[in-house]
């Protein structure tokens, strides 16, 4: 793992676009991330949130700019090399190996972000073995280990795709709609998990519809609209900038959310 000189930012987006065809889902869209930062991304349907997180996981390289991590131009490179510099990601739908057990599903993931894989195939080394155990503690599917995947419930396949990315010891988690379709317990259960990575030192960008999940968590807040950033800063300010409240949160949605931030400060 690369490390970060002192004061320079983990990752670093610069003037990142990403078209497809006429489509402009991201457009020259700049912000930095600093280690140890939570930075919670809003903004309505389409306004390029996933894409972006397809850009920067190499999964869909930018058409034009740069993502920098650890002060490495990470732009063209493989998702495979980008995880092994340190960043893993969840999905917004589920994604899990559906006849694979919990603990395969990590396995198999622990064994992805391995750079230098010791044996072939899938017999794992200790110290890949200690990271899957170590996911699956924090996440609380130990004891759910030996269950298929497929007969789980939502909470717990969105834990399992956590776990899979926390298995390959990254530095940065990125996490698409972590709570979507929960419940406020469930939720709960989420928040408590983020709470702990953050304690632990990761770096988070969480994708999220659930603002209050969003304003909780956050250090930072970004808004996306059509590709561009209309709002960057506290969580607090976002029911005071009228753009945001226009386009995204609603004047009903902004009361709900100011009441509750009142209510925590
Ligand atoms: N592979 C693709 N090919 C063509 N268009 C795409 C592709 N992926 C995304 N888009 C388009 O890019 C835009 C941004 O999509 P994206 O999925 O990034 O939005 P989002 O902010 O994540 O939305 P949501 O909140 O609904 O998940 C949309 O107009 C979408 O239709
Ligand atoms: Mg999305």
């Amino acid at each position: 793992m690369t490390q970060t000189a002192a004061g320079q930012p983990l990752l670093e987006v610069t003037a990142v676009t990403k078209s497809f065809g006429a489509l402009v889902a991201v457009n020259g869209l700049s912000f930095n991330l600093n280690e140890g930062e939570v930075l919670g991304i809003g903004g309505p349907n389409g306004a390029g949130k996933t894409t972006l997180f397809e850009v920067i996981s190499g999964l869909s390289p930018a058409t034009s700019g740069s993502v920098r991590f650890a002060g490495e131009d990470i732009t063209r490179l493989s998702a495979e090399a980008i995880c092994h510099a340190g960043i893993a990601r969840t999905f917004q739908l589920n994604a899990a190996f559906d006849s694979l057990s919990v603990r395969e599903n990590v396995e198999v993931a622990a064994q992805f972000g391995r750079a230098n894989r010791a044996v072939p195939g899938l017999r794992l080394d200790r110290c890949t073995r200690a990271s899957v155990d170590a996911a699956l503690e924090i996440t609380g599917l130990i004891e759910r280990q030996r269950r298929i995947a497929a007969k789980l419930p939502v909470i717990d396949r969105k834990l399992l795709m956590i776990a899979g990315a926390l298995a390959t010891e990254p530095r940065l988690v990125l996490m698409d709609e972590p709570v979507g379709g929960l419940t406020p317990g469930e939720t709960d259960r989420i928040v408590h998990l983020v709470e702990r990575l953050r304690a632990e030192g990761r770096s988070i960008i969480m994708i999220e519809h659930v603002m209050r999940f969003l304003v909780q968590l956050s250090d930072r807040v970004l808004i996306l609209h059509h590709g561009e950033k209309i709002y960057e800063g506290v969580p607090r300010g976002l029911v005071q900038d009228a753009q945001v409240v226009d386009v995204f949160l609603g004047q009903g949605a902004s009361r709900r959310l100011a009441s509750y931030l009142e209510g925590r400060a």
